[in-house]
Parts: structure tokens; C-alpha cells; sequence
């Protein structure tokens, strides 16, 4: 399938502008109660700052080799919701180590000391693969949160829950772009398959020490840490059965599939008490010109 055909039956990418009021709700247990699966999610924004900014740059730096129109103004796209995303979720990481007594710079120093690690070491080219390695986690992760089957958020309190989903949905209309520049920059399918191996291990790593820090700093023992483990890797289990998907990617001849993506993101109806959305000034101006507003 061509990036054209892809762009087009996904529709036009353009980023919300979301403010959510989240004071209250980060400051406890807010996934169902449950210290291990609030800890889980809270490690996933800790994580999106810097990782957020490594796509965007990695994916500008191709920018320039780009002719087709439809995948130039997806590009655009890409690039505004990243951006507001990492600015959503620096908020919440600075609203949830504020309310917890969490050492934001601690927290955040293993990721931001990974984007580093391959800005040094990488080629441009393998920073784009690495980049669409982790677009097709997320993306694997945010059609789980819209399909809702997994209950990762059961319980969740709904003014987080709706950050996670319009995460989500955005994560979802956007998660071809990174690889159709990869396949436009000629990149290798065989490196792309490595690197989902490489950057899922250090993925798990980096995320599972920032839950063991928070739940170490909220006075919980490794019995907690142990049972969420089970939760999410055992039963009911909800990152295992992402497994099959994750695989997907390593087959030849992968290309991400986008049969359920108009399902999930029409499914998606945001609850004017949890979020409201400013008017998209993308359509006046252009994403690069959107001025993201995060949280409030
Ligand atoms: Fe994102
Ligand atoms: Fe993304």
C-alpha cells in the first residue's frame, strides 16, 4: 500500500489541543486503586518528554528527502501531536512528582540518558528505525486502551483515563507515518525487525524501574511490584496478549494494518467535563505554528 493510499483512508492528522485538570486525581491510586497498574501508567508519561522529542527530530531529519504531498503533510501531523503530547505529559510528570514527593529529575534521567545514548551512537537512519519500533509498541498499547478489553484502565479515575485516550487515538491516527518515511529513506526491513527487539528490552527495562522506584518510594514492597507483574504478564494479562501484534512486525513483509483504526478513534467520545479542546489553529496556520496548552 502506498503512503497516499494509507494517508487517505486514515484521514487528515491533526492535533487536539487538550487542557485537563488532573491536580487532584495524580495524586492517588488513580488506575482502579491499584498502586502497580497507576505506577505502570505514571512510568509510560514519565517516559514520553524525551522519548516524544527523539521521534520528532528523527523523523525531521528525513523530512527534507520527502516529495509525496500526502506523506509531507502526514509528517506535519506527526509532528504536531508529538508535540503536544510531550508538553500534555511533561505536565502531568511535573503535576505527579509535585502531588507524590517524586524526584522528577530521577525518574525521567534513565530515558533521557537512553535519547542520548543514540543520539551519540546512531546513524540517522537507525534513530528512524527506532523510532518506528516504538511507534508500533505504542501503537499496539493504544489500540489495547480504545479496544478497553485488556482493562488496563478499569476502574481508572475518567479524568486521567481521558489524557490516555486521547493519547491513544492520536498515537493511532498517526502510527504509519514514521514507517512510510523509513520506507521513502530506504531503510533495511530486516534492521527494523532487530531494532523492535533492541528498543522493547530497553522499553520494559527503563519503564520497569521507574514503577519500582515510585512504588519503592510509596512504601510498597517487591510483593506489589511482583503481583502487577503477574497482572500484566500472567493473568488476566493484558501486555501478553499484545504479543501477537507486537510479532506481527517481525514477519517480512510487515505494514502496519489499519482495518480497526476508524473503529477505535470514532469510538473514542470525550467527556466535555474531563477535557475540553481549544479550536484547532493547525487549520489557520499549520501544526508547527499550534501552541499546545497542557494541562491546567
Ligand atoms: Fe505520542
Ligand atoms: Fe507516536
Amino acid at each position: 500500500m502506498s503512503a497516499a493510499t494509507r494517508m487517505s483512508r486514515g484521514g487528515p492528522i491533526r492535533p487536539r489541543h487538550p487542557t485537563f485538570d488532573l491536580e487532584e486525581a495524580l495524586a492517588g491510586d488513580w488506575n482502579g486503586g491499584s498502586p502497580f497498574r497507576t505506577a505502570f501508567f505514571n512510568a509510560l508519561s514519565l517516559s514520553f518528554p524525551s522519548g516524544e522529542r527523539f521521534f520528532i527530530d528523527s523523523v525531521r531529519e528525513h523530512e527534507d528527502g520527502l516529495d509525496d504531498p500526502a506523506l509531507k503533510e502526514a509528517v506535519r501531523g506527526f509532528i504536531g501531536q508529538e508535540a503536544v503530547h510531550r508538553r500534555v505529559h511533561a505536565a502531568y510528570n511535573e503535576t505527579l512528582c509535585r502531588r507524590r514527593g517524586y524526584d522528577l529529575g530521577e525518574l525521567e534521567a534513565p530515558f533521557l540518558k537512553g535519547v542520548e545514548w543514540s543520539e551519540e551512537n546512531l546513524s540517522p537512519l537507525a534513530r528512524l528505525a527506532a523510532t518506528v519500533a516504538l511507534e508500533h509498541l505504542t501503537a499496539a498499547l493504544a489500540a489495547a486502551l480504545l479496544d478497553d478489553r485488556a482493562g488496563f484502565l478499569a476502574g481508572a479515575d475518567p479524568r486521567i483515563a481521558e489524557v490516555w485516550r486521547w493519547h491513544a487515538v492520536e498515537e493511532t491516527e498517526h502510527k504509519s507515518v514514521a514507517f512510510d518515511v523509513y520506507a521513502v529513506a530506504g531503510g533495511c526491513p530486516k534492521r527494523l525487525r532487530q531494532t523492535l527487539k533492541y528498543v522493547t528490552l530497553n522499553f520494559l527495562r527503563d519503564n520497569f524501574r521507574a514503577v519500582r522506584t515510585m512504588l519503592r518510594r510509596d512504601g510498597h514492597g517487591p510483593g506489589v511490584f511482583a503481583a502487577g507483574m503477574w497482572h500484566l504478564f500472567g493473568w488476566p494479562g493484558p501486555l501478553r496478549r499484545l504479543v501477537p501484534e507486537w510479532a506481527a512486525f517481525l514477519r517480512p513483509g510487515f505494514d502496519p494494518p489499519n482495518e480497526r483504526d476508524a473503529g477505535l478513534i470514532d469510538g473514542w467520545h470525550p467527556d466535555p467535563a474531563m477535557v475540553s479542546f481549544a479550536p484547532d489553529p493547525a487549520r489557520r496556520a499549520g501544526p508547527r505554528a499550534a501552541e499546545p496548552r497542557g494541562l491546567s
